[in-house]
């Protein structure tokens, strides 16, 4: 079976679906590839290199799917090259549901199914597939650097010559998987970080990273899953006032909290901004799905009584190389799931591939 992969065409987006490592190992389980002329080029892989790894470089799309039983990118394409596909053959990708329904014509016409990637189940059997953790754990490490270069202060606490500089308090609002990797990295630049979360169940691990766990009194929000749920209006208002007591006194802050499926749970409000250090920044990263911060704009950065919101997106598009290992490895692990001897079997009945599949055999599936 053939496997290929298009260059990205999506604005800012540098990463690539395979890298050469991975290629090679395909080529290994008896797998062909074939990758668009510059494909890997913005993420650091030039075809040299797919090419020495056994993969066949093509000029144009046309070339790269024909023949292609599953077609691997990083985000959406467009309908176009979904007509290239042949009949029965597979897209996989991050598939936000507006772009599932510009596809799924195309998809129709030629019977062929798509697999979103959002959608891989965080169970441990799928844990090697998930990419959305591979790439919050990146965002969450890229959040920090941001969030630090915009300070007017420098993290750790430095004695010299000329005087003692006290370390920059930094605060972690969601500690999954992006906010875990947040704290990591305020550690390491030698902040005092403390974090907040309403699963109780990662107190211990917030700890484990040297940092302090912030509490709000009788507030427990483990939904199914691991996950968290949404909030009583109650607990919402205890959560508030603790995140509000305690973040008038940082110097950064990196929002991280989300419950699937939910517009992100709001945290800090205007008047909490307001409340906080002029020169303070807030890095959020869950500006795409409307910010743990009432001030927060998708890609843009608003600035409220001295102190600075920042709303990054897609930032593992700006760790590309590391960005588009891990995905390619998630793909790897994927692709030996769907994989049985030598052809691609998308069964619906199968845990992973059912919550995945949007669309099967040309037809639409839930969620
Ligand atoms: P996750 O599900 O692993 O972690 C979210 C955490 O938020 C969980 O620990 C959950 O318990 C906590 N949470 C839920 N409701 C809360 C509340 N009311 N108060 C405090 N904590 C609460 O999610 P992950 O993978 O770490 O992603 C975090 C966010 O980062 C998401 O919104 C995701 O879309 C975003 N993200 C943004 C990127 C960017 O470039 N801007 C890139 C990757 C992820």
């Amino acid at each position: 079976m053939r496997i290929g992969v298009l260059r990205e065409t999506a604005p800012g987006e540098r990463r690539v679906a395979l890298v050469p490592d991975v290629v090679s190992r395909l080529r290994k389980l008896g797998l062909e590839v074939a990758v668009e002329r510059g494909a890997g080029l913005a993420a650091g892989f030039p075809d040299e290199a797919y090419e020495a790894a056994g993969a066949v470089l093509a000029a144009t799309p046309d070339e790269v799917l024909a023949g292609a039983g599953l077609w691997l990118q990083v985000q959406a394409p467009g309908p176009e090259p979904v007509e290239r596909l042949g009949e029965g053959a597979a897209l996989v990708c991050f598939l936000p549901s507006a772009a599932r329904a510009a596809l799924l014509p195309a998809l129709r016409r030629r019977r062929a199914s798509a697999l979103a990637m959002e959608l891989v189940p965080r169970i441990t059997r799928a844990q090697s597939m998930d990419a959305l953790s591979s790439q919050a754990t990146l965002a969450g490490y890229k959040a920090v650097l941001l969030g630090a270069s915009a300070m007017g202060k420098i993290l750790p606490m430095l004695t010299t010559a000329a005087g003692t500089l006290a370390p920059a308090r930094a605060f972690v609002l969601g500690a999954g998987v992006a906010g875990l990797q947040a704290i990591a990295t305020a550690r390491r630049l030698g902040a005092v970080v403390s974090a907040f979360d309403v699963r109780p169940a990662v107190k211990e691990q917030v700890q484990s990273l040297g940092a302090a766990f912030v509490a709000a009194a009788q507030v427990e929000a483990e939904g199914r899953g691991g996950y968290a749920k949404e909030l009583a209006e109650e607990q919402q208002r205890r959560v508030l006032e603790a995140v509000g007591r305690h973040v008038v006194e940082q110097d950064l802050v990196i929002t991280t909290a989300q419950v699937p499926g939910r517009p992100a749970p709001r945290l800090l409000t205007g008047e909490m901004v307001r409340s906080m250090r002029p020169g303070a920044v807030i890095v959020d990263l869950a500006a795409e799905s409307g910010g743990n911060c009432e001030l927060t704009r998708a890609g843009r950065t608003v600035e409220e009584a001295g102190v600075t919101v920042l709303g990054p997106v897609n930032l593992p598009a700006t760790v590309p190389l590391h960005a588009s290992q891990m995905y390619a490895r998630n793909l790897l692990a994927l692709v030996q799931h769907l994989v049985r001897d030598g052809a691609l079997v998308i069964d619906p009945a199968d845990e992973i591939t059912g919550a995945m599949a949007v669309v099967h055999g040309g037809e639409a599936r839930g969620p």
